[in-house]
């Protein structure tokens, strides 16, 4: 049995977090669920946005599944997924993007990574009011987590077969900081992994391209910040933010979560779709196989996901992919089919 953190979250968390546990268990994953908080939930508590105690638990376990966190607009608490992210060093997030059949969009055979820098950019947090009527946000980048992302994101494509990685950038405005970006992009291209294709695009255009034909994409390696906004643009190629689930790497630990949030106007409605968080709690049972050597959690992954295919390709979905089913409805009928 592998310990695992699963941190419910808020808004439409907390169901998703269910349906996920019931088909784990339904499947014999095996798992043992160690629940911590962060996020409004641990404030409502009384702690801290991220407390101590769920880093650590993470820390011990190695792993953990993340529900959606609300961050306040404009005001309020920071960011709990930005503090564990930054806390636990989960530098590379991976989000696999593809068609699922069953689910009909405006084109076929999309089938492509984000690979996300997680810990600099924008989302250093520093903001200064410099005087009245003007502020200023700091974008960083370092030599030393630009090198580690271009190597995360070459690693994973040579690991899982894959034959380019583009780079979307603004190096023509940010000539330092995108500059250095790209710079070391293509540095570990030519030093370790000249068998992988290697491309460049200014994000603008690049995006252009994506909406036009995501099919001439395979990894597709960004900043931070862009990395965020294509995460939910290339969700939208496939069906939502209900299809599209997500991992956050670091040298010690991973942290598995969907792309969406908290989705506060359908939350408690059980209209959520469970599928992303599902999809997320897959990758996390394929990596528990990878890095521990564990057929038994290969063997579930390929359960649940023949499982969850075969019940939409019945037409079985919740109402983000057009279908009548209910958070509760949609995940009872995934595990009819497991
Ligand atoms: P959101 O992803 O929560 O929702 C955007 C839209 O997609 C909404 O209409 C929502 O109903 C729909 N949606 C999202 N997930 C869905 C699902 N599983 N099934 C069906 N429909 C779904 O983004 P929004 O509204 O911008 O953010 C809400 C809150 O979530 C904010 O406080 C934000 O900071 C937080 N957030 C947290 C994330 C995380 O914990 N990793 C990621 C993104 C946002």
């Amino acid at each position: 049995m592998h310990r695992v953190v699963l941190i419910p979250g808020d808004g439409i968390g907390p169901e998703v977090s269910n349906a996920v546990k019931q088909v784990m268990e339904a499947a014999d994953a095996p798992l043992t669920w160690e629940e911590h908080h962060a996020g409004l939930a641990a404030i409502e508590l009384g702690k801290d946005v991220v407390p101590e105690s769920t880093t650590d638990a993470i820390k011990e376990c190695g792993v953990a599944l993340k529900g959606p966190c609300t961050t306040p607009v404009g005001k309020g608490f920071t960011s709990a997924n930005v503090q564990l992210r930054r806390k636990l060093d989960l530098y590379g997030a991976i989000r696999p993007v593809r068609n699922l059949a069953g689910v009909e969009t405006r084109f076929e055979d999309v089938d492509l990574v984000v690979v996300r820098e997680n810990t600099e950019g924008l989302y250093s947090g520093i903001e200064n009011e410099v005087t009245e009527g003007v502020v200023t946000s700091l974008k960083v980048a370092t030599e030393k987590g630009c090198r580690r992302i271009a190597e995360f994101a070459f690693q994973y494509a040579r690991d899982r077969g894959r034959k380019k990685v583009t780079v979307f950038h603004k190096a023509n405005i940010m000539k330092l900081t995108d500059g250095m970006f790209i710079r070391l992009a293509e540095e570990v291209h030519t030093a370790s992994f000249p068998d992988i294709e290697y491309e460049q695009k200014i994000i603008d255009a690049g995006c252009m391209r994506l909406v036009q034909d995501p099919t001439q994409f395979d990894v597709l390696l960004l900043e931070n910040l862009y990395g965020d906004v294509v995460s939910d643009l290339c969700a939208g190629l496939v069906g939502g933010l209900g299809v599209v689930p997500g991992a956050n790497i670091g040298k010690d630990c991973a942290v598995f979560e969907a792309v969406h949030g908290s989705a506060p106007d359908i939350a408690g409605q059980s209209k959520a779709n469970p599928l992303a968080f599902l999809m997320s709690g897959v990758m996390m049972l394929n990596h528990l196989a990878t890095t521990r050597n564990d057929a038994t959690c290969r063997a579930t992954a390929v359960r649940i996901k023949t499982a969850y295919n075969k019940t939409l390709e019945a037409g079985s979905k919740t109402g983000d992919l057009g279908g009548p089913l209910s958070t509760t409805d949609f995940t009872q009928a995934i595990i009819a089919n497991l």
